[in-house]
């Protein structure tokens, strides 16, 4: 992609989608959000941990991060002119924004996702879905994008549009530049990042677990779903995994703003992300809070995953009888 000559750090974001071949409406929703990115960073390395209802030096009420990354992103997104419908993790309902849907894009996101790692200075992310038209519940198939953006040491971005996956660097102007282009896991990881409790984990799960252990596999896990996606997808091998618990039969992760983005990412770099049972991205919500169990990472050990679940665990999990509303809390 860098022309003869240039170094491919010179690329930015805008230039890259638009010798992606992306068209004119997607790049620019892409940069917004971008945009947005700045002023989440900014809040997050500036805020005074943003813990709502505290006030600042200057006796200002303070907003919890997430929900000030939130508001960051909705104005960008309301004022794109690209956006027809968006949803937030933080939000219960459906957000309308135009009725027209031609060649506008819908929404997904969750503004700062792991928030409750801010305060102890551990990385955490903004994730991103992207759907052509209006309609924000449809499989994670038809994603036109996914991205996400992670706060850690360094400010990446990492984006796909369905042509590979590709990474960004935020550089001391503030602007995003190519870091690592067609990103791509191995089959077969040698770590694994595990969510959920062990001593709830069903016979399928632990069964899995001490095969990894057996094998060596380290765990490495962060307890942040961003930076644990990303350390799989960037060392190129590994597997998270945050399954069916004996007492969460659906897991913990929001399918809409956390498991298809990031299945839409894993699967575009060559690996695979399943509930269990099935591919994530094939999965239908029935509710814009549901939640899915997740083994994603290296083909051959989601694989290994459903493998151990067929045989020990007998029953799919099943639709959520009660759907979960969203807590008042940092995620
Ligand atoms: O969904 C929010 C989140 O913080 C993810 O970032 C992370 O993977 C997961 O929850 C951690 O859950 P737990 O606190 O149960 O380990």
């Amino acid at each position: 992609m860098a022309e003869p000559g240039k170094t491919k750090f010179q690329i930015d974001l805008r230039r890259h989608l638009r010798e992606t071949g992306v068209n004119d409406n997607l790049t620019h929703l892409i940069c917004e959000i971008a945009e947005a990115s700045k002023y989440i960073i900014n809040s997050i390395r500036t805020g005074d941990l943003g813990v709502a209802g505290t006030s600042n030096l200057y006796g200002e009420q303070q907003l919890a991060l997430d929900v000030l990354a939130d508001r960051i992103l909705r104005k960008r997104l309301d004022h794109s002119q690209v956006v027809a419908n968006m949803m937030s993790e933080e939000m219960d309902e459906i957000i309308p924004i135009s009725p027209d849907c031609d060649g506008k894009y819908s929404v997904a996101f969750d503004p700062l996702d792991g928030s409750s790692l801010v305060d102890v200075n551990l990385a955490v992310g903004t994730i991103i879905s992207i759907f052509e038209g209006c309609d924000l519940l449809l499989p994670g198939r038809h994603q036109a994008a996914a991205m996400y953006i992670l706060y850690g040491p360094r400010t990446t971005l990492v984006y796909s549009v369905g042509d590979g996956v590709h990474e960004f660097g935020m550089n001391n102007l503030m602007e995003y530049t190519l870091l690592r282009e067609s990103i791509t896991i191995e089959s077969k990881g040698n770590l694994y990042s595990p969510g959920g409790q062990r001593n709830l984990y069903t016979p399928g799960v632990e069964a899995f677990v001490s095969n990894l252990e057996e094998r060596g596999v380290k765990l490495r896990y962060s307890g942040g779903f961003v930076p644990d996606i990303n350390q799989v997808l960037l060392k190129g091998n590994g597997i998270f995994f945050y399954p069916h618990l004996q007492n969460q039969p659906n897991g913990k992760l929001r399918l809409l703003f956390e498991l298809n983005p990031m299945a839409f990412l894993i699967e575009q770099a060559g690996g695979a992300a399943s509930n269990g049972y099935q591919r994530i991205l094939d999965l239908q919500a029935e509710q814009i809070h549901d939640r899915a169990p997740v083994f994603i990472g290296c083909k051959e050990d989601v694989a290994l995953a459903e493998e151990f679940i067929r045989t020990l665990d007998n029953a799919q999990p099943q639709p959520e009888a009660k759907k979960t509303r969203k807590r008042a809390s940092a995620s």
